[in-house]
Formats: C-alpha cells, structure tokens, sequence
C-alpha cells in the first residue's frame, strides 16, 4: 500500500534522532528528572527511548526486538514519579519537540506528538507527591 507511517511522515531516522538527542540534553541539565537516572552515562537511556519512540509511531521495531514488550509503566516503577517529575520531564520534552523545525513536524503531527507524550507521561506517574 501507500499508506504512509506517522514515522515517514515527519522525516523518519533523523528526527526521532534530533527529538531525543534533545530531550536528553534537556535532562542532562534537569535537577529533578536527572537525579531520577541511575547511571552516569545517558547514553545508553537515549537509545533505548529513540529506538521505544521510531517503533511506537511505525518505524523500525529494533526496541523490541532487544528489550522484549515496551512494559513502560512497570519498567518505571523503581523511579519515584510524582506529578513535579511528570512535569519536569514534560518540560524537557516540549522543549525538544519545539526543537523540531515547521517544515520537518506540521502542527497536526505536532500536536498528535504532544497529546502522545501528555498521555504517556500521565500514565507513568505512580506516587501522588
Ligand atoms: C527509562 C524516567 C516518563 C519512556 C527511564 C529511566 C528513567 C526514566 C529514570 C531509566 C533509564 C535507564 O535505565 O538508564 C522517567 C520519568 C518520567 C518518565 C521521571 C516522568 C514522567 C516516560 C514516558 C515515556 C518514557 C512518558 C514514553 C513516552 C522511557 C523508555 C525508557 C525509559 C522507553 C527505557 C525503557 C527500557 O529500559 O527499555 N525513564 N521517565 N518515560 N523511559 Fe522514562
């Protein structure tokens, strides 16, 4: 068929590539969510939430084939996440989503991005502080 992923639609690799490698520069310099991280290197973490990201929306199916079903919820249940984490982590993302140039991501891709990621963030959360 011609039907055409969200992933392809918003110029595949390279912008999921940009998406997250901002994201974590975000983090990086984050005091609430960058303590949440047990390693040093974010790295690796940047990986795994790029390789989570290009499936999720279509593109290749590498996060699953390395780290079985996503199981985002239980995975994030040895972090503490509060609504003030959720924020936080909301904040790097909107950060790196508006990172993304008008011509790469139009408004409704955008949008559905940020509906996604509210979404997903909201259902993360599993301390009420
Ligand atoms: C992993 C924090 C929300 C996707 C992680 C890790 C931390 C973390 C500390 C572990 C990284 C590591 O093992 O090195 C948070 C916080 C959130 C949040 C504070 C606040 C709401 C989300 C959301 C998504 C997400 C909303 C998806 C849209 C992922 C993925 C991984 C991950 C894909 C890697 C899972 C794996 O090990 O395969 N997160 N996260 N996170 N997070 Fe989050």
């Amino acid at each position: 068929t011609t039907q055409q992923t969200f992933y392809d639609a918003v110029g595949g690799a390279e912008t999921f590539r940009k998406l997250t490698a901002r994201f974590y520069e975000e983090v990086a310099k984050d005091e609430i969510v960058r303590p949440l991280y047990p390693e040093e290197d974010l790295g690796p973490a940047e990986r795994r939430m790029r390789m989570f990201l290009e499936q999720y929306w279509g593109g290749p199916r590498t996060y699953s084939e390395e780290r079985g079903h996503p199981r985002l919820r239980m995975r994030h249940n040895p972090f503490k996440i509060g609504p003030i984490e959720r924020d936080a982590w909301l904040r790097c993302m909107h950060v790196a989503i508006a990172s993304i140039d008008e011509q790469t991501l139009d408004e409704p891709h955008r949008r559905a991005l940020v509906d996604y990621m509210e979404m997903a963030a909201a259902s993360m959360v599993n301390s009420p502080i």
